[in-house]
Parts: C-alpha cells; sequence; structure tokens
C-alpha cells in the first residue's frame, strides 16, 4: 500500500478560498491505485509515512474508514522487523520515524493489539527497539544503528513510546537536558546542540517537552515572538528568516505556537487564505506553494494546520502527536 505519490497541481486561481475536501478524499484514496506510475516506485523509501499522513490527513476530512482497515493493518505489520522496529516498506532496514508512522497507524486504528497476534512479538518488542536508540551518553536518540543524532528521532521516540504506554523505558530526564542544550538565544531549537534555529527542530523539542511535561522550561514569549516572525507578507509561514514560505509550515510553525499558547500571536485568516491557495480544486490534494505539484505529505500537513486554526468542517488535530485529537483523547484517557 502506497500512499506516497501523485501527480497535480495547485492552481493560483480566485477559485481556491474554500476547501474542496471531497476532492481531497479522493486524491488520497486513489494513492494507491498509482502502481504503474514511475512516482509511485520513487517515494518507496517513504511509504509507511505515507500511509500515517494519509490516514490522518482522512480523519481530519472527517472520513475515517477511507482507507480499509484491513490492508492497512496488513502493510504496517508487513514493513516489521526481527529487531522489532519497522521499515518504509517490506523488505527495508527498520528505522525510528517509520517506526513511528506504524505506532501511529496501530494507535488510529485501535490495533496495537495486533502486533501481538500478527506481528513478531508485543507493543513490548517495538518499545524494547526505540529505547535501544537511546544514546546513553548524551540522552538523545539515533534513528537507527548508524548512529547519527538528532532531535526529530528524540520526539518520534517519546511520541510512540508514549502512546504505547512505555516512556518509562526511557531515561526522560537526560533527554530533556539534552534538548535544553539544543537551545538557542533566539528562544528556539536546533537538530543539535549549537546548530541553527529551524521551525522543524523547534516542532520536534517543543512537542518532546510537551511529552516529557516540562513545557515550564521554554522561554514562551521568546520562542513564540520568532515563531510569529515567520509569517510572511502573503500570509503564510516559512521555516527559518529569509526563506519562501511552505504549507508544511503552517504545521511545524502554527502546531508549536499552539503547544505554547501563542498561536493567535499570527494572522490565522490571513494563514488560512495561504494554505488554500496550495490547493488544488480539481484533483484534490495540497502542494507546499501555489501552482506547484501536490502530494501527499503536504496535504496532510495542510489540512492538519487548517485544523489548528480551526476551520470549518476540519476535525481537530492534537498539536503535539500529530493525529486526531479524538484518538489521542481516548489512548490518554484510558
Ligand atoms: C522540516 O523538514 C521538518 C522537520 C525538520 C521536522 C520533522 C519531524 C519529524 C520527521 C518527526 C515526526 C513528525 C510527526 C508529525 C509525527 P524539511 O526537510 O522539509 O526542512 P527544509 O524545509 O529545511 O527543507
Ligand atoms: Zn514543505
Amino acid at each position: 500500500m502506497s500512499l506516497v505519490s501523485g501527480p497535480g497541481k495547485a492552481s493560483a486561481t480566485s477559485s481556491r478560498q474554500k476547501l474542496y475536501p471531497e476532492k481531497h478524499i479522493d486524491y488520497i484514496k486513489k494513492l494507491d491505485s498509482r502502481k504503474d506510475e514511475l512516482e509511485y516506485w520513487l517515494t518507496e523509501h517513504l511509504r509507511l509515512n505515507g500511509v500515517y499522513w494519509g490516514l490522518t490527513a482522512l480523519h481530519l476530512l472527517g472520513c475515517p474508514d477511507g482507507l480499509p482497515r484491513e490492508n492497512a493493518i496488513d502493510f504496517v505489520i508487513s514493513c516489521q522487523r526481527e529487531n522489532g522496529g519497522f521499515g518504509a516498506a517490506p523488505g527495508h532496514d527498520a528505522h525510528l520515524l517509520y517506526t513511528v508512522s506504524a505506532v501511529q497507524i496501530l494507535v488510529t486504528l485501535d490495533a496495537v493489539d495486533e502486533l501481538e497476534t500478527r506481528g513478531l512479538g508485543g507493543k513490548g518488542k517495538v518499545g524494547s527497539f526505540i529505547a535501544g536508540l537511546q544514546d546513553q551518553e548524551t540522552g538523545s536518540f539515533m534513528g537507527d544503528e548508524w548512529g547519527e543524532l538528532d532531535t526529530r528521532f528524540l520526539y518520534g521516540a517519546f511520541n510512540a513510546l508514549s502512546l504505547l504506554g512505555l516512556l518509562d523505558l526511557v531515561d526522560v530526564d537526560k533527554a530533556v537536558s539534552y534538548i535544553q542544550k539544543c537551545e538557542n538565544l533566539d528562544g528556539g531549537f536546533g537538530v543539535s546542540p549549537g546548530a541553527e534555529t529551524h521551525a522543524g527542530q523547534v516542532f520536534t523539542c517543543v512537542g518532546a517537552l510537551a511529552i516529557a511535561g516540562r513545557l515550564d522550561l521554554i522561554d514562551k514569549d521568546r520562542l513564540g515572538g520568532w515563531l510569529s516572525e515567520r509569517q510572511v507578507d502573503n500570509g503564510g509561514l516559512n521555516g527559518r528568516p529569509e526563506k519562501l514560505e511552505d504549507a508544511c509550515y503552517s504545521w511545524w510553525v502554527g502546531a508549536s505556537l499552539a503547544m505554547l499558547d501563542r498561536l493567535h500571536w499570527i494572522d490565522g485568516a490571513q494563514l488560512a487564505a495561504s494554505i488554500l491557495r496550495c490547493q488544488d480544486p480539481e484533483a484534490g490534494g495540497f502542494a507546499d506553494r501555489p501552482d506547484h505539484a501536490v502530494d501527499v505529505f503536504h496535504t496532510h500537513f495542510a489540512l492538519a494546520g487548517l485544523s489548528l486554526l480551526k476551520f470549518e468542517g476540519i476535525a481537530e488535530v492534537d498539536p503535539v502527536y500529530c493525529m486526531p485529537k479524538s484518538i489521542t483523547s481516548k489512548v490518554f484517557s484510558a
């Protein structure tokens, strides 16, 4: 099953001040039937992520049953490796980022128990794979056995482990201290200590601190200021100063502001209008910018951004987990 592919273009005409939910639902549902297209094969390295993006987008569009549940579970399980982690597609090496998508999909489908019956072990096996990626020296996380450290992996580990109820498998305090070392003078965070602030990395560090219950460590006004400066003249958001806007930063920046209770520091109406300009009103889907080719990654994050803005007709998203709020509320109230 793939949800990563698909031609189509966002056009810059005025018909895009409204949302076309049916077109987006169709676009996502059809992604898996495009196996004859080169793009399908070129994006094999993202397939499990693609299922998470497509499934979550369908939930936000009010179509939670849009993907055949059993096929989706079978596909996720077919990506599991002996070490308990998941690869991007069957036969691919396990990596933390695909493992996070696998957990998010199974949780969304209320199918974590299937790991016991159809997988290579229960959720504990997945938890041990993730916990084994914590770097003992720094407290940060690697993506796989090759050892690269990145705050994306730290956030991913916290996201998946907490969804599974297994956060106590890792040293949370040590990871939190590592995040503090990644903080810069502008209030933001980079990929590692000393690295430039980047809105994607800000999301991962704020998200990880939210999961650890340590948002108190953030200078919310300073970081909120840096994040709100990401809004450019046309209403869109960029990821760093001097960069062009991109619909996915509606999520990385918007969710960070939401977690800091500062989403009202940007102009929501202008942002929503800029996101809508990125949709293809005929073939469905969203692109990074108007007139660019649409893809499922930007479709998911554009819809998630609209959800943060409480756009009419879109279900509520959880700014910490980037999953439907209806799902995470159930998991964490249990
Ligand atoms: C921008 O990337 C985004 C990031 C660096 C954050 C990515 C976070 C994850 C993969 C963690 C998992 C996320 C979720 C929601 C479960 P980019 O490569 O587009 O950056 P660029 O704009 O500088 O090219
Ligand atoms: Zn983007």
